[in-house]
């Protein structure tokens, strides 16, 4: 199966996001693990890539401040990786975000988590630094955001603006 063919992505409202916890064991361990739990109960919006009723993988979404938006997790059950699953979820966010008027997106990845970088620098994301996020909004602004984000040590963090 290729990604296009019969898949709908959707948001999954509070009540039913646990459905999808299988995918998040699938895709993290430890720390990560019990974070991506947590926050797929508490963000702002998740969608889900379905078909035929059944989740084939997820992204977490919120918005920073001002016009600025976070990806926060995006994960793909292990049976459907490599297929474009990923890709059609984050195109679908940026559509998302660039239809709320945000004007640049964030996402933070492990340095050595390679596709996933993989995925984000084939949607035009590319790295970047406190130093660079501090010249733009500067650095209380660029503080808080990175605390929004929990980038934590050994996260590169990933920037795209939306043209
Ligand atoms: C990262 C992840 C979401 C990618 O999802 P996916 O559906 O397999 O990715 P896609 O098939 O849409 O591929 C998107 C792009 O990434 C590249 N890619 C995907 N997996 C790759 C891999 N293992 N190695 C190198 N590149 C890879 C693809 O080639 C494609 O690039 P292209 O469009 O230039 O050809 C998936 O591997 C996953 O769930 N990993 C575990 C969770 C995780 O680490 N999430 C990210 C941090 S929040």
């Amino acid at each position: 199966m290729t990604a296009q063919e019969n898949i709908e992505i959707m948001d999954v409202p509070a009540g039913r996001r646990q459905e999808l916890d299988w995918i998040l064991e699938e895709s993290f361990e430890g720390w990560y693990l019990w974070h991506s739990k947590k926050t797929l109960r508490d963000v702002e919006l998740v969608r889900a890539a379905m078909s035929s009723g059944r989740p084939l993988g997820l992204v977490m979404l919120k918005s920073l401040e001002g016009t600025v938006g976070y990806v926060y997790y995006i994960a793909v059950a292990r049976a459907s990786r490599n297929k474009g699953v990923g890709k059609l979820l984050l195109e679908n966010a940026l559509q998302l975000f660039k239809a709320s008027n945000l004007k640049e997106v964030f996402a933070s990845v492990e340095k050595e988590n390679e596709p996933s970088e993989a995925l984000f620098a084939s949607e035009g994301f590319t790295r970047t630094s406190f130093g660079e996020v501090s010249k733009r909004h500067g650095s209380l602004h660029a503080a808080n955001m990175y605390r929004a984000m929990t980038v934590v040590p050994g996260e590169i963090l990933l920037r795209k603006p939306i043209l």
